[in-house]
């Protein structure tokens, strides 16, 4: 049996969602077997929380997640913990997804698309492996009085050995599937919490002697994402330096709608690793419903799933392969600046596998 829990979520969420499911049936994989949960702002709106015990229930009886997006600016006046994001969170929390891969790459025929210049953007080709589970997303919290009598918020960041050794494996072994280059990036001339993650990182490598190492603060790496993209192999980094280096990247990339993302834990399923696969685009509320929207993130993180949580590499690479051959031959969502709409652009790419 092939479980995996399908969490469409709000905004463009469903319908990206079901483009990707039709793709992943047309495989005819045998025993797949696929459980729907709610999540976000919808699951607020029908059970009165945005990760529903259900929902939670399903996930973790499942063997991977296909996750669509949350958010909902009809909550943004909802308290924190009641707010679509929590979901997210609350997913990667508890099946302990501290692992999420960021591919950012400009496809053949897209680089125009980029804001770089196109005989740099030709060269972007980075994964980004970020840590999900701790750094200041978690650590306590609060709001408390200054001493000026002002409010004053305040978010703990901390990092672990055991915390950061477990990501630094994951980004080397992503890395040999590429060509080994892990660049570290942190702010460890300024943070207590990056030195003991640099020093971490470099006894880790030092059982993984085929790893090429580097380490960069990551206000020197924002630059060089966009200046040098070529020069990045694997980025291994924090939760807080992950979100913004992996928008940063994807920005570069040019076309949002075309980045797939992995969330991985430790627990092992039958045919690889769990996990959670969710297009790095979000709910965008202002074309939900519309049939607008570009399901190829999500399609891509189908790919993502299959490779890594079923060891599926050939369904993986041929729908990798249909994605491309459709965007070789002029099919383009509205964030490519073409007319093709959700459902065709799915049935455009089921064509091609
Ligand atoms: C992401 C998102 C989330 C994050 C939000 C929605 C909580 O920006 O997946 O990068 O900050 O991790
Ligand atoms: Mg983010």
């Amino acid at each position: 049996m092939m479980k995996i829990a399908v969490l469409p979520g709000d905004g463009i969420g469903p319908e990206v969602t079901r483009e990707a499911v039709r793709v992943l049936e047309s495989l005819g994989l045998p025993g797949l077997t696929l459980f729907d949960g709610d999540v976000g702002g919808i699951a607020y709106k029908r059970h009165g929380h945005p990760l529903p015990e259900e929902t939670l229930t399903i996930a973790k009886s499942c063997d991977a997640v296909l996750f669509g997006a949350v958010g909902d600016p009809d909550c943004d006046a909802l308290e924190r913990h009641l707010r679509p994001e929590q979901a997210i969170l609350g997913l990667r929390k508890h099946l302990d997804l501290f692992a999420n891969l960021r591919p950012a790459k400009v496809f053949a025929g897209l680089e125009h698309l980029s804001p770089l210049k196109p005989e740099i953007a030709s060269t972007l080709d980075m994964m980004i492996v970020r840590e999900l589970t701790g750094d200041v997303y978690f650590g306590d919290k609060g709001e408390r009085v200054a001493n000026d009598g002002s409010r004053e918020g305040w978010d703990m960041m901390a990092y672990s050995e055991t915390e950061v050794q477990r990501i630094a494996r994951v980004a080397f072994r992503t890395a040999r599937s590429r060509d080994c280059r892990v660049c570290s990036v942190d702010k460890a001339n300024v943070l207590e919490t990056s030195q003991v993650w640099r020093d971490t990182v470099k006894h880790a490598a030092k059982s993984h002697p085929d790893i090429d190492l580097s380490h960069m603060y990551v206000d020197n790496a924002a630059m060089q994402v966009i200046s040098n993209p070529s020069q990045f192999g694997v980025i291994l980094t924090g939760n807080l330096f992950g979100d913004i280096i992996s928008d940063l990247a994807s920005a570069a990339v040019g076309s949002i709608g075309l980045l797939p993302s992995a969330s991985m834990g430790d627990r092992a399923t039958d045919f690889g690793r769990f996990g959670l696969y969710e297009p790095i685009h979000g709910s965008a509320p202002d074309i939900a419903g519309q049939g607008k929207a570009n399901p190829m993130a999500t399609i891509l993180s189908v790919a993502m799933l299959l490779r890594y949580s079923f060891g599926r590499e050939d369904e993986a690479a041929r729908i990798e392969a249909a994605v491309e051959k459709a965007l070789a031959d002029g099919i383009r969502g509205g964030d490519l600046g073409g007319a093709h709409g959700t459902v065709e652009i799915g049935a455009a790419v089921r064509e091609r596998l």
